[in-house]
């Protein structure tokens, strides 16, 4: 299959850090692409996502309608269903936050923040709940310059907390920034666990058992260990795998075929719920939507601290 140019050419910001991560700006732009749907059709809904993505990809893809329009059958090709599951993964952390808020969360950690806009978007956050916003120094630099400009001046409910995963201690730089761990709190990580190695999950998993109430909660989504190591038999998880490897944002964890829950309890997690894709298709896509294919390669789970 002959590669269109690609929208947004990755610089390897995950793997060999040189500025911020191309992969955030890339899931910027599904929800740009989403939120330009009529209410009626769009999946989720981010009016601040467009601030996110490069001024000179928004004005090609506007003036070049049929070579956006090819690259993206050329990626559902490569990809089969996975700009629906990414956009599906952001209506349902939304939905998970806000349910969240009916239940009396009272602390937000946005983990692998990169341009996510739940803090300055969803309703009944400011004001009543700290978001954290924490994510890679060179990714998370490049935000709040683009939320000063959004809004004037950095919201005083979020605080960012620039840390590398893999070279720095997360609950040192959560408490030194105010992290409260006797408040009933929702950690996500979207987007981040293929992107962290294993010890870096395992860690933050421990740092949230072992460090939030009883009540608290984390939601994140993952892909199968086979996609991971390229193993995986079917030819979209190989063709993820592959892509991945060639701009430099090779994954890194992922695990084994159903044993999310295993994998969860057994570092302290209870009330675990593995959401497959056929779960989330059924949630959202209805009607003018219910012929759009979701990748059955990417989950969202979701577990309490005890
Ligand atoms: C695919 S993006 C997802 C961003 C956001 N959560 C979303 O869904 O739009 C992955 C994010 O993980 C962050 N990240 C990757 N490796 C990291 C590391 N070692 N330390 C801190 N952040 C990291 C990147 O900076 C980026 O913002």
């Amino acid at each position: 299959m002959q590669e269109p140019t690609s929208l947004t050419a990755s610089n390897g910001a995950n793997n060999k850090r040189k500025g911020s991560s191309k992969m955030a700006e890339l899931i910027a732009l599904h929800r740009v692409a989403e939120s330009r749907k009529p209410e009626g059709k769009r999946i989720c809904y981010d009016p601040y996502a467009v601030y996110f993505v490069d001024p000179e990809t928004l004005a090609f893809a506007a003036s070049n309608p049929e070579k956006a329009k090819e690259m993206s059958e050329y990626y559902e090709r490569l990809f089969p269903g996975l700009a629906n599951s990414i956009r599906a993964r952001v209506r349902y952390f939304d939905d998970f936050v806000k349910s969240s808020l009916d239940e009396g969360l009272e602390q937000l950690v946005i983990l692998g923040a990169g341009y996510d806009t739940r803090a300055y978007r969803i309703e009944g956050l400011k004001g009543k709940v700290r978001v954290f916003e924490v994510d890679h120094p060179d990714t998370q630099s490049v935000k709040v310059e683009k939320i000063k400009n959004i809004f004037g001046s950095l919201p005083d409910h979020v605080t960012y907390v620039p840390v590398d995963f893999e070279t720095e201690n997360l609950g040192e730089r959560l408490a030194a920034q105010g992290y409260d761990r006797s408040l009933k709190t929702l950690f996500l990580m979207e987007g981040l666990s293929m992107y962290i190695p294993p010890e870096a999950v395992d860690e933050t998993l421990s740092f949230v058992v072992k460090n939030s109430c009883k009540g608290s909660a984390i939601l994140f989504d993952y892909y199968p260990e086979s996609l991971v190591d390229g193993s995986c038999e079917l030819e979209a998880g190989k063709n993820i795998h592959n892509y991945l490897v060639q701009v430099e944002e090779s994954l890194k964890f992922g695990t084994r075929e159903g044993e999310a829950k295993t994998f969860l309890a057994e570092r302290g997690f209870s009330q675990i719920h593995n959401v497959t894709a056929e779960e989330y298709k059924k949630m959202y896509f209805h009607g003018i939507n219910k012929n759009r294919e979701v990748s059955s390669l990417l989950f969202f789970v979701h577990a309490v601290t005890e």
